[in-house]
């Protein structure tokens, strides 16, 4: 059995892998120039974080922390927000409550993503978060070990995000970006 490390490992590394590509190559001879994979204006996005590049229909901000792209004045999102959506309201909205807005037990996401990078996200998805200060014990539970959350943590991350950013109004997105080939690839290599 691939233990809660190993699968946090494989989304991390993922992530880490991913952004090797952002080395930027050699300058092409302007004769032959390359084709471009992505112009700019497949990455304006409505909302404050601009993607700085997508890669197989996975945006990123220029850290390379996963982030949304948003057009349509705020109706369509990419693969991986809706992703986000639905994983959320599957795993997370018992506690923290309809679109992250927080509940009596769970804080507002809104309000804790801002400023929160992907890494220190993360952290807190692996291994759970517990305030023992608080009149009832507050407890996040840990979900290292549950597939389900982490083989999307980065689905959830961006949709959070975009939500936090304001990008993003409550319910379900109208529509979305097609499901790309390499997010179905990994998400089967994932949930084996
Ligand atoms: C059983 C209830 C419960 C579930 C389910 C739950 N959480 Fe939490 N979560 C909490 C509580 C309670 C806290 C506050 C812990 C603290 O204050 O130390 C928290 C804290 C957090 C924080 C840190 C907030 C901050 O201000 O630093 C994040 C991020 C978070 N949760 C994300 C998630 C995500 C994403 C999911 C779904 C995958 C999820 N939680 C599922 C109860 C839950």
């Amino acid at each position: 059995m691939r233990g809660a490390d190993g699968m946090a490992g494989i989304v991390l590394a993922g992530l880490a892998a991913g952004s090797l590509w952002t080395i930027p190559a050699r300058a092409a001879p302007p004769a032959a120039p390359a084709p471009a994979v992505s112009g700019a204006a497949d990455l304006k996005s409505d909302g404050p974080t601009q993607p700085a590049k997508v890669q197989d229909g996975q945006y990123t901000d220029k850290n390379g922390d996963p982030t949304y792209h948003i057009t349509d004045d705020g109706k369509k999102v990419d693969w991986y927000t809706m992703s986000g959506y639905l994983r959320y309201n599957a795993n997370c909205i018992v506690c923290h409550g309809p679109d992250g807005m927080g509940s009596t037990y769970a804080p507002s996401l809104v309000d804790a993503l801002k400023g929160m990078d992907y890494a220190h996200f993360a952290g807190i998805i692996v291994g759970g978060k517990r305030d023992v200060n608080a009149a009832q014990e507050l407890v996040m539970p840990a979900f290292g070990d549950n597939r389900n959350v982490m083989c999307y943590m980065p689905d959830i991350y961006t949709y959070l995000r975009a939500r936090s950013d304001g990008a993003l109004g409550r319910n379900r997105p109208p529509e979305h970006e097609p499901k790309p080939a390499a997010f179905e690839k990994a998400e089967d290599a994932c949930m084996k």
